[in-house]
């Protein structure tokens, strides 16, 4: 198999250690090799991407959206999103997909299967492209509230909009969410605040959350973000980034390869590879 990613900066990217464990696991030989494009040669670069012979690639910051129109095909879920994190190369045809948002829903899932089996509510912090996946992937599922906060209240309601027939929640800024986390079971960090280097960084205090509530936080370097520790302290569950990571490379492998992938396998040895790195930082 020939895959790859492409985004700009990569190198740091822990994909490649994800796909090699995945080509392991399916019994496949091949190699995933960063394609780091920078922004002033994309064009060219993409012209030359489609000349070599991949089987698949996946997509990210800050191509997400800039790689559309390049594809021959691009799946609903994707074009409803407006991203797409995953490439599928087939005869020469470029078919796009997005796996992020089903990612941390399968993941969360795995981990926490009381959250979809009815009744429960999610508020979403951050309305970017990263939200947008993650807000479409949970109102497919049995939640009978999903809200979002963010900075600007008008790039949320534009997320509710696009499927404002399944609307089941409301548009807050942090100010208001914070007096309102207590009636939520699930909360999910989707901005960059808090990523390395700014560790110190926080979206929102956690002061009146619900000790059974779950935290999950999509930045994953550090592994324990500011907003994690403290809903630690609270006595909240905490859900890390890495996890999203690997579940969303799980279901992009799966359509390049048509093979099934059991990312649980994989994961404390991702663990440890992380903390090692951490504490080497
Ligand atoms: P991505 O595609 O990775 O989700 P993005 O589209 O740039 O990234 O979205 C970034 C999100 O993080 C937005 O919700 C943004 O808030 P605004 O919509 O108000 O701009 C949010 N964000 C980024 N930096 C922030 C900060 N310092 N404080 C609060 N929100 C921030």
């Amino acid at each position: 198999m020939e895959l790859g990613l492409i985004g700009y900066p990569i190198q740091h990217s822990k994909s490649p250690w994800i796909h090699q464990q995945f080509l392991k696991q399916a019994g496949l030989s091949g190699e995933y090799i960063l394609y780091e494009i920078h922004p002033d040669q994309f064009v060219e670069e993409i012209k030359q991407l489609k000349q070599l012979s991949l089987d698949g690639f996946n997509v990210t910051v800050p191509y997400k959206q800039k790689i559309i129109p390049y594809l021959d095909e691009i799946d609903d879920h994707a074009q409803t999103i407006g991203a797409v994190n995953t490439v599928v190369c087939r005869n020469g045809k470029w078919h796009g997909y997005n796996t992020d948002g089903l990612g941390l829903v399968t993941a969360l899932k795995v981990r926490y299967p009381h959250l979809f089996e009815g009744n429960k509510s999610a508020l979403i912090l951050g309305a970017g492209g990263a939200s947008r996946g993650i807000y479409y992937a949970l109102i497919k599922e049995k939640l009978n509230r999903v809200s979002i906060a963010n900075r600007t209240k008008s790039k949320a309601e534009s997320i509710m909009n696009i499927n404002s027939q399944d609307r089941r929640g409301e548009v807050f800024t942090y100010q208001e969410a914070e007096c309102h986390l207590a009636s939520f079971d699930l909360i999910i960090q989707t901005t960059s605040v808090g990523m390395y280097p700014n560790n110190s960084e926080k979206i929102i205090n956690l002061t009146h959350i619900q000790p059974d509530t779950v935290v999950s936080d999509i930045v994953y370097q550090p592994f324990w973000t500011s907003l994690l520790r403290e809903a630690h302290q609270k006595g909240a569950q905490v859900h890390h980034g890495h996890e999203m990571l690997l579940y969303q490379g799980k279901l992009a492998f799966e359509y390049w390869t048509n093979k099934k992938i059991n990312a649980n396998e994989i994961l404390p040895k991702f663990l440890t590879l992380l903390q090692s790195e951490n504490n080497k930082g």
